[in-house]
């Protein structure tokens, strides 16, 4: 959007959606470049797009808090626009009552949408990407993903030793939505004999054949990562008949009511690793366990390499809105730290693409992506 020579004078800050680390380390890094480096003042809204909405304010000490966890500003899943209100004219409204400049969002591919339409609105708005999924689009990687990455990591390594003392299949569930990022990643790099996305629909019967391969060869134990949203082939084809049948026998509210339905038991029954550890256990005897990481991966520390990326964003950030720039993501591509516009950010859900380099190296090591 615009790129005029402005000196902006009062910023506000706030963390959207789901909490990870490294969201500390990129509101000091804002905060500090503004106050510090451009005698900027710095606004902070607590929980998220709620305090925007709601014009709740307050001011954090920026000191101590680049290696904590989570965010001090607190944060919340509110969208300005959920079904059937739009919230951004309040948003708008304290974005005004505070003289603002401009207007800095973390958050993850809901926060990009809101953070879009207030920029819709006239408002200079700048975003970071955050999230352990890495789903965000037009970066090729966010803030939270490798400390995430190396939780899950920690927790595979773990795994092997009880797997390998009781000759057991552990399966460890690993979130990311509806993408396989950090269960490939943590897989990869911890070693995992099968590693299940939702990029990849895996057929049960593989994975046991892949197991029973492994109890062949004298390794009487295999680490199963699966993701939260791993889905089998035979899942995936049932929804896709069902759906082409709802289409040729109805039409208008009826067709919607029933995709709708279907969509919701799709869910239901994705990502259900109860159902793959009996299954598992049936098909090759070994016994099963079951470990869900789940909040785990979102808590604690955030690695050298988050801290470094959030202070980088974040510092560029401050640079933007000094520059009169806005209307863009602060982002990361090919190592270097560049700007999208909001329009080209939002709708996309960066899913991991078959050929990518980490599914080419996991299969060439051996490991069963279970297709
Ligand atoms: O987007 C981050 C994430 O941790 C996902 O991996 C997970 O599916 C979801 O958030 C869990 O959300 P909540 O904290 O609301 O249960």
């Amino acid at each position: 959007m615009a790129s005029k020579k402005n000196a902006a004078k009062r910023i506000g800050i706030l963390t959207a959606g789901s909490d990870c680390p490294g969201l500390n380390a990129a509101i000091r890094a804002i905060g500090k470049a503004a106050k510090g480096s451009f005698g900027m003042d710095v606004v902070c809204f607590q929980d998220g797009f709620q305090g925007l909405v709601e014009d709740q304010v307050f001011e954090p000490s920026l000191s101590g808090i680049l290696t904590a966890g989570g965010t001090i500003l607190g944060t919340s899943r509110e969208t300005l626009q959920e079904a059937g209100s739009d919230k951004s004219e309040a948003a708008v409204a304290t974005y005004q009552r505070h003289k603002l400049d401009a207007l800095v969002c973390i958050g993850g591919r809901e926060t990009q949408d809101s953070a879009y339409l207030l920029s819709q609105k006239g408002l200079n708005v700048l975003t970071l990407p955050k999230g352990i999924d890495n789903d965000l689009a037009m970066t090729e990687v966010t803030i939270g993903f490798d400390t995430a990455m190396s939780i899950a990591t920690a927790a595979v390594d773990r795994l092997h030793s009880t797997a390998h003392s009781h000759h057991r299949i552990i399966i460890v569930e690993i979130m990311g939505r509806n993408t396989g990022w950090l269960t490939l990643g943590s897989g990869l790099a911890g070693g995992a004999d099968v590693i299940i996305i939702p990029e990849i629909p895996c057929d049960v019967r593989k994975i046991s054949d892949a197991i029973l391969e492994r109890s062949r060869s004298g390794r009487r134990f295999s680490i199963v990562a699966v993701s939260e949203g791993g889905i089998s082939k035979d899942t995936v084809e049932f929804f896709e008949r069902s759906k082409k049948v709802n289409q040729m026998n109805h039409q208008g509210e009826e067709l919607e009511m029933v995709e709708q339905q279907l969509s919701k038991l799709e869910n239901r029954l994705t990502g259900n690793t109860i159902f793959l550890a009996n299954r598992l256990e049936k098909f090759t005897g070994l016994e099963t366990r079951i470990t869900i990481l789940g909040h785990l991966l979102r808590g604690g520390d955030p690695t050298a390499a988050d801290r470094v990326l959030a202070t980088n964003l974040g510092t560029t950030c401050v640079h933007l809105i000094d520059q009169g720039i806005h209307g863009m993501m602060v982002a990361r591509q090919n190592g270097s730290i560049v700007t999208v516009p909001l329009d080209q950010v939002i709708d996309k859900h960066k899913q991991l693409p078959l050929d990518h380099t980490w599914i080419t190296s996991a299969r060439q090591v051996g490991t069963s992506l279970g297709d």
